[in-house]
């Protein structure tokens, strides 16, 4: 039987459509960026210094929009959305990882990777932040601070909150850049299965090969365009 099902092409989790941004005081960190995130991928973003990766990361996170040009998140255009449509986007299909953990350093490990539920309003918040601690393989580190953690520990802690509530999109700036080799790989694993288990479409920026090359596809960024695709 025909079925308009049979039409649809599949979507990627982010769209980024000829998007160009320009910050107040006149710096062109975009000029004329297109680019895909399909679901269960890992987009690496390389290239030097000032290349736009975090403008374009903030912009696939709708925590910033574009001078001209579209980002679709999750079907949804961000430059049309109201703040209230923004902030259910944010919380419910975008997890974050940055390169300084950001946990909040007075709640306690499964506090911090409780949060995002909290904010959501979802219910068995504590069993399903204690699924994602034992995933990140740290469920004896429940009720440690994050001063109490090494630097390895407070990045999965950081992994489990941003992938706690499912999230279709995963935006990581930086996730190895204050690790040591050895902490950097496990991460890098586990932001491989976020890909894999999660279906999360993963897009990090990254100065570092090790990170660049578990991607599905690395974008090399210059002067705010995309150079090439490998
Ligand atoms: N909030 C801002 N206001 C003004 N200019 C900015 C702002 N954020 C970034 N820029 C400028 O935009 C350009 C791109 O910066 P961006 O942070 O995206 O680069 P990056 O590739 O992430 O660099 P890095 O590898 O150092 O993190 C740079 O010239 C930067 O100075
Ligand atoms: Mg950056």
């Amino acid at each position: 039987m025909f079925s308009n099902e049979n039409l649809k092409i599949p979507h990627s989790a982010v769209s980024v459509r000829n998007v160009h941004k320009t910050y107040p005081g006149g710096v062109e960190a975009l000029r004329g960026v297109s680019l895909e995130l399909p679901a269960g991928k890992i987009t690496a973003l390389v290239g030097r210094s000032g290349c736009g990766k975090t403008t374009l990361l903030n912009l696939c996170g709708a925590m910033d929009f574009p001078t001209s040009g579209e980002v679709e998140i999750a079907g949804l255009v961000t430059t049309r959305l109201g703040d209230a449509a923004l902030t259910g986007l944010r919380r419910n299909k975008i997890g974050f990882i940055f390169q300084f953990f950001q946990l909040l350093p007075t709640l306690s490990a499964l506090e911090n990777i409780e949060l995002p539920l909290l904010l959501a309003g979802a219910k068995n918040i504590r069993v399903t932040a204690r699924e994602r601690l034992d995933w990140v393989g740290l469920p004896e580190k429940a009720d440690a601070l994050p001063y109490q953690l090494s630097g390895g520990q407070m990045q999965r802690v950081a992994i489990a909150r941003a992938l706690v509530h499912n999230p279709a999109i995963l935006v990581a700036d930086e996730p190895t850049g204050n690790l040591d080799t050895t902490s950097g790989d496990l991460v890098l694993r586990l932001i491989r299965r976020a890909a894999d288990e999660f279906g999360a479409a993963v897009v990090m920026a990254t100065h570092s090969a090790e990170a660049a090359a578990i991607a599905d596809v690395r974008v090399q960024m210059r002067d705010g365009r995309i150079e090439q695709l490998t």
